[in-house]
């Protein structure tokens, strides 16, 4: 499977999911990192492993023209799957409803809890054993597809969101490789395709 990573910052989840790529029997490859800014440092990691980028800064454009120029970098990249890894844009409607079944998401917090930001204070906050990551499909709704994958991480006393957040990507790190290859391997399968025709024909 081709794979398409949209990033807006340093891009650790994105050399997560590359490294994993270029290990023996990875049922994907990265065949685009693209950006809503032109600085994102996942860029560079980019460019020096070879893999082909696009950046586009969303200021002074609105959403749908902004997702609809990501889409065309997408679409000419060959990719079939849309992998986001820290995308800080919400996704239009439209360009949501292009990908559906193809576009993954991870999240920093054990979902259904804490959609949004600030997962780690708000764990913390709320006196909770765990926090953790969850990779999903993407819908219309933030936060809120299908699950893929998840991982637990216990909260120490003492943590801080700072810290949690650093173990937290660490499980991230694992997680989303592992979640995506698994994806894409049985979304290929004809039995689930054949499901997948039958939900829509329904
Ligand atoms: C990760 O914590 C991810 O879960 C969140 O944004 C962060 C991205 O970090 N959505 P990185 O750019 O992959 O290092």
């Amino acid at each position: 499977a081709r794979v398409a990573v949209l990033i807006s910052g340093r891009g650790t989840n994105l050399a997560a999911l590359l490294y994993a790529s270029r290990l023996p029997d990875c049922p994907y490859e990265i065949v685009l990192v693209a950006s809503n800014d032109p600085q994102a440092g996942g860029l560079a990691i980019a460019e020096a492993e070879g893999i082909k980028t696009f950046a586009l800064s969303h200021r002074g454009m609105d959403r749908t023209a902004h997702d609809d120029a990501m889409d065309a970098a997408i679409r000419s990249s060959g990719a079939d799957y849309v992998a986001l890894a820290g995308y800080m844009r919400v996704l239009g409607d439209a360009m949501v409803a292009r990908w559906t079944g193809r576009m993954v998401n991870i999240h920093p917090s054990l979902l259904p809890l804490y959609p949004g930001l600030d997962t780690h204070a708000r764990a913390i906050e709320a006196g909770d054993s765990h926090g953790g990551a969850t990779v999903h499909l993407v819908t219309s709704e933030l936060d809120n597809g299908e699950p893929l994958g998840r991982i637990e991480v216990a909260i120490l006393r003492g943590d801080t969101p700072d810290t949690l957040a650093e173990r937290v990507l660490f499980a991230e790190h694992q997680l989303y490789p592992r979640a995506l290859a698994d994806y894409v391997s049985r979304s290929s399968d004809p039995e689930h395709l054949l499901a997948r025709v039958r939900e829509l024909a329904l």
